[in-house]
């Protein structure tokens, strides 16, 4: 009896009929069958079917040595105790991504988003969750580029989705390469992109793509062709196997080098832009928190104050508004004067 990867690496006469009669294909297990692999070697019987359909679900391609290194990692969780579902899942998230967003937290509460921009989010964290594009049979996404004014919230949505889905994240801004020298950016985005496919399923994130990957006018700088021609052969040589999913922010579409745009990598595009009048509200709301307004500072009269402002600016006029009645506010008052109208407008004046 003997084993091997692969059979047409082996000398014919070595395994053929009369030495080795039977041959016996083991492929990876499908879905039904790392079920049944998981569920036999969590035997206590005490998991919930549940988180082992999750499981099974969420691992395609995984060998049976590699449901065992989960459960292991698992196991070596619960740390003595009986292993239990939170385990499991919380080893597959490690697995899933063992680097972890750099980046803070964002949840959904922590922004405004018109409900359309919310559901094509939501739909392409869904479909960000390993397997669930195969299972669905809707094409998995490959990339996306997020498209707004300033300030209207685009890092912030990279943020959440960091945060949101269970992938490894890396990210370049135009700060970690455009300081260095040539040879050393074109290093450090080949090696971000390695290290994207090594820890995959991962997402690499580019901040003002417009600065990093410029559309080149005549008189281009040497660093930015040089960036931009390895970024180009980083995009081309991703594979879908390599599960790195690519997210962008600009200003303006139109001054990226659109080489970049036209390989298709970039699968979705999503446009942010100002809030609607209930947005303007949700955001107010969120920046005042509890602090107390003047009686005839109604929300419609201050949604009618800031309108065309970027949410970005509501949250520093705010805060300018608050250091305005602070100012007021005398020094033994143990609360802030209620925020006034003036307040207001002053702080709009200063940022405008
Ligand atoms: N849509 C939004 N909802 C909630 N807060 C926002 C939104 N957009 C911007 N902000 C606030 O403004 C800050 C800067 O926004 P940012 O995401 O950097 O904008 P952009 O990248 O589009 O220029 C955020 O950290 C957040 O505090
Ligand atoms: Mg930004």
């Amino acid at each position: 009896m003997a084993a091997t990867n692969s059979l047409d690496g082996l000398e014919p006469t070595l395994i053929r009929d009369g030495r080795f009669d039977l041959k016996l294909r083991l492929d990876l297990p499908n879905q039904a069958e790392r079920e049944a692999i998981l569920t036999s070697m969590l035997k206590t019987g005490s998991h919930a079917a549940p988180a082992i359909a999750e499981i099974s679900r969420r691992t395609p391609g995984w060998s049976p040595a590699r449901l065992r290194a989960l459960i292991d990692r698992a196991i070596l969780q619960a740390g003595g105790r009986p292993v239990t579902d939170d385990d499991i899942l919380a080893a597959l998230e490690e697995s899933g991504g063992k680097d972890r967003p750099q980046v803070e937290a964002v949840n959904w509460d922590d922004v405004v988003l018109p409900g359309p921009v919310i559901s094509d989010i939501k739909a392409i964290l869904r479909l960000l969750v390993p397997g669930t594009a195969e299972q669905l049979r809707v094409p998995a996404p490959t990339g996306l580029v997020l498209v707004g004014q300033p300030g209207t919230g685009k890092t912030l949505v990279a943020r959440l989705i960091a945060s949101q889905a269970m992938r490894s994240f890396y990210a370049i801004t135009p700060s970690d390469v455009l300081s260095g020298v040539v040879g050393g950016s074109v290093k450090r985005l080949a090696e971000v992109f390695a290290r994207a496919r090594e820890h995959a399923p991962s997402i690499l994130f580019f901040d003002e793509m417009d600065a990093l990957f410029p559309a080149v006018t005549g008189y281009g700088s040497q660093h930015d062709i040089q960036l931009v021609e390895q970024a180009l052969i980083e995009i081309s040589e991703l594979r879908s196997e390599h599960q790195v999913f690519l997210i962008g922010t600009t200003n303006d579409l139109s001054r990226i080098d659109p080489r970049i745009l036209r390989g298709g990598r970039f699968s979705e595009k999503i446009e942010i832009g100002l809030p609607d009048v209930e947005g303007y509200r949700r955001l107010l709301e969120m920046t005042f928190g509890p602090t107390q307004l003047a009686s005839d500072l109604t929300t419609p009269r201050l949604v009618e104050m800031v309108r065309g402002l970027s949410p970005a600016e509501i949250t520093a006029v705010v805060t300018a508004a608050k250091r305005f009645a602070l100012a007021r506010t005398p020094e033994q008052a143990t609360a802030l004067l209620p925020i006034e109208e003036r307040d207001v407008e002053q702080a709009i004046a200063r940022i405008r």
